[in-house]
């Protein structure tokens, strides 16, 4: 999950100035990053540091990752003539930085690492919005008004995930999450129409690599049987509905990663403790990824994450016992 700035002291002391799409073209250093809060929590598995913006940054479409704000775009996608600035990308040439740092990555880590990719809704929803919104407005009169082009570009947008997505995987990520974090803004029957086909093709090429998927997006309690239908290995879940539940909503067979609320992590660590086995105890026994709901929030204390770790440690271990 995007850690919001990545809270950790080791994180700031390194980082350096400037967007995070400057900072990933150093790959001993994005690397670094990466490996700090495996280092620092012993979690299973580690994401890459880089953003869902990284192949439409890289193709020049001109945005910006404005801190405390997000992706910023300096002219956005308004019209057909605005196709001509979306191109496929040539990873080796467009992003060898990106898979320079998996490269170190796979030799470095004892743990699989994930991949990622922005669904294209999401990142659609960026280019044409022009950065954060609150009801995507400009996006969903785009997709009613005009479905010809919307297909277009999302299918523009597709092709550009599934070129990010197979240039990782060559360079050795394990697991790849596609990211349609703001997917719960629509109602299900328009991301049916106008989303599912794009994601489901996603999945699909995911699937011929031997990798496993995992989407996740926020808000997206109704979605769920219609993104768990695109295909995913796993759904990401957010703190807005018990994992039971979602397992029920989902129908068919999956594994499930969430969910604890972000915003409990700033409460003391016997609440947190509480929660987070209350997760635990809900989840299917079978197929569990605990994570949070979504990002950790800057202000977290990093030893109520290495709390978090332990606890479910402890109970997993407990569980595999159980199973022996
Ligand atoms: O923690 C990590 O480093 C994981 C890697 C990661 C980042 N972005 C790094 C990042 C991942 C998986 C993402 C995905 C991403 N980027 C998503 C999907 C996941 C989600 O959170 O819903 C989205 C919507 C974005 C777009 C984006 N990038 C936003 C909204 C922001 C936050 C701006 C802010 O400062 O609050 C970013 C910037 C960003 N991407 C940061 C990190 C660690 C924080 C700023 C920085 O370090 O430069």
């Amino acid at each position: 999950m995007r850690q919001a700035g990545r809270s950790l002291p080791e994180y700031r002391a390194i980082r350096g100035s400037g967007s995070i799409l400057e900072v990933i073209k150093h790959p001993e250093l994005a690397a670094e990053i990466t490996l700090q809060p495996v280092r620092r929590y012993g979690v299973d598995a580690a994401i890459l540091y880089s953003d869902i913006m990284v192949p439409i940054f890289a193709i020049g479409f001109g945005v910006d990752i404005a801190p405390g704000i997000g992706p910023v775009i300096e002219n956005p996608f308004r019209s057909e003539a605005d196709l001509s600035r979306l191109r496929n990308i040539n990873p080796e040439q467009d992003i060898p930085y990106v898979l320079d740092t998996i490269k170190i990555l796979s030799q470095e880590l004892k743990v699989p690492l994930i991949g990622f990719a922005g669904a294209p809704f999401t990142v659609a929803s960026y280019i044409i919005e022009g950065g954060p919104s609150r009801n995507y407005a400009k996006t969903k009169s785009l997709l009613h008004t005009n479905p010809a082009l919307w297909n277009k570009l999302l299918s523009s947008l597709t092709d550009i995930s599934i070129g990010f997505i197979s240039s990782q995987i060559q360079a050795g990520a394990q697991a790849i999450q596609i990211f349609d974090s703001w997917a719960g803004t629509l109602a299900p029957s328009t991301y049916h129409d106008f989303v599912q086909p794009f994601s489901k093709k996603i999945f699909s090429f995911i699937k011929t690599q031997g990798v496993p998927s995992i989407h996740f997006g926020v808000g997206t309690g109704e979605l769920l049987p219609l993104m768990g239908q695109a295909g995913p290995d796993v759904m990401g879940i957010d703190w807005r509905i018990p994992l039971s539940e979602a397992r029920n909503r989902i129908g068919i067979p999956c594994a499930l990663q969430g969910n604890l609320d972000p915003a409990i992590c700033l409460s003391d660590p016997k609440i947190v403790k509480n929660e987070v086995e209350n997760i635990l105890l809900s989840a299917p026994k079978n197929g569990h990824i605990f994570n949070l709901g979504h990002g950790v929030l800057p202000e977290t204390n990093p030893d109520i994450l290495k709390g978090i770790v332990e606890t479910v440690h402890i109970f997993s271990q407990k569980i595999n016992k159980d199973k022996q």
